[in-house]
Order: structure tokens, then sequence, then C-alpha cells
């Protein structure tokens, strides 16, 4: 190895700290601002489900797709293929609408234009196939929802629902899923020749689905004061 590439190699690991910082302080500040689950009324906790249903039924694997084919390195190939297959074979869209319609959630129109603008910005954004970003953008994803889980079965167990599948599969596994895609996120930066460019844009997808999520969580909820 060249001191050139080592040098560039030294950079850009130091680069994935501060990244991962960020990114972890932005779940943290996302899971604050959630409404408490003892204050929703029935059709606040109705419209958190089915929007999150709507975004994540059909597009969580076409946005892992595009991570998948704009990932240049083996290592970051390896991990997001595994990464689908196991959402393909255990059919997790599935276990997403059981849960919703479990909790009386099933998405309607209005549920699809509440979050269709946040939507559209994040499909525009990954048709540009770029690959850290979009990496960067599923670690920040899975992050969250692994510890979005126990809020989750708390609002479908007030609806009424026993259905905790998705819930449960979804709790500790993407823990590891998050980790792993920084090692590939890793992989790619190392990979890249090119010169970084600044955090700020490289969390482009991050912002983009961290607006994404709000819209989920907070449309159509009234501010309530905790005591
Ligand atoms: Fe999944």
């Amino acid at each position: 190895m060249t001191p050139e590439i080592s040098r560039l190699m030294t950079a850009k690991r130091s680069l994935t700290a501060p990244i991962q910082e960020h990114i972890d302080r932005s779940i943290d500040d996302l899971l604050t601002s959630l409404p408490n689950p003892e204050q929703l009324s029935a059709d606040e906790r109705r419209g958190i489900i089915a929007r999150y249903t709507a975004v994540l039924e059909g597009n969580f694997i076409y946005w892992m797709t595009a991570a998948y084919l704009s990932v240049a390195s083996p290592e970051a190939q390896s991990v997001i293929q595994d990464n689908l297959r196991e959402e393909v074979r255990e059919n997790h869209p599935g276990m997403l609408r059981k849960f919703a319609v479990a909790a009386q959630a099933v998405p309607t129109d209005s549920d699809a234009l509440a979050v269709y603008q946040n939507l559209e910005s994040i499909r525009q954004f990954v048709g540009r196939l770029s690959a850290i970003k979009i990496v960067l953008m599923m670690a920040f994803f899975e992050g969250f929802i692994t510890r979005f889980m126990p809020y989750f079965a708390e609002v479908a167990k007030r609806q009424g629902s026993a259905e905790y599948e998705y819930t449960d599969v979804h709790g500790p596994r993407d823990v590891v899923h998050s980790h792993e895609l920084f090692g590939a996120l890793h992989a790619e930066m190392t990979l890249s020749r090119d010169p970084m460019p600044p955090v700020q844009d490289l969390l482009e997808g991050v912002g983009l689905l961290r607006t994404l999520i709000h819209s989920i969580v907070q449309s159509g909820v009234v501010e309530r004061r905790t005591p």
C-alpha cells in the first residue's frame, strides 16, 4: 500500500465516526419527539401505524435495492444482498401488512397523501444511485427502526392488537443490520479514490428520511404538553 492510499484510508476511517455520532443523535431526537402513546387518540394511533405502513411496505426493499445497485465494494454488496435476501425470503412486507390489519390501521388514500411529498423527495434522491449517501440513509433507517419497535408495538397494543411478529423480528436484528451497514459504508469510502464531500452533503439522504419519518409520526397528531 502506498503512503498516499494509507493516508486516504485513515482520513476516511476518521470520517465514519463523526457520521455515526450524528446519525445516533438524529435517532435520539426523533425518539424523544415521539408523542406519548397514552395521550394519543384512537385515530392518531391508527394514523401513525398506517403512514408507517404506507411508507415501508412498498419502499424499504426498493431503497435497499437502490443501495445494492449503487455500491461497488464486495463487502458492501454482500452485506446488502444478505439484507435483501432476508427481507424477501421472510416476507417482511407481508408481516407489516398483517401488523397494520390487526391494529385496524390499513393505509388509506389520505395516509398516502400525508407522506407523498416527503416520499417523493427520497425517490428522487435514491434515483441518483449515490452509494455512500444511500448506504448512510439505510444505516440510519435500520438504526431508527430497531429503536422505534417498542413504541410501535405499544401503539398497536393500544389499538387492541396482539400481532407482534413484525416488531419482534425488527427489534434486535436491525441493530446488527445497522452495524453491518456502517461496515459497508467504510468499505465504500475506502474504495472511493475521490475526495470525500463535506459531511453535511453525505448526510443528504439521512436528512430527507428524517423529515419523512417526522411526517409519519407527527402528521395529524395534536401537540399536547406532557405534565
Ligand atoms: Fe424488514
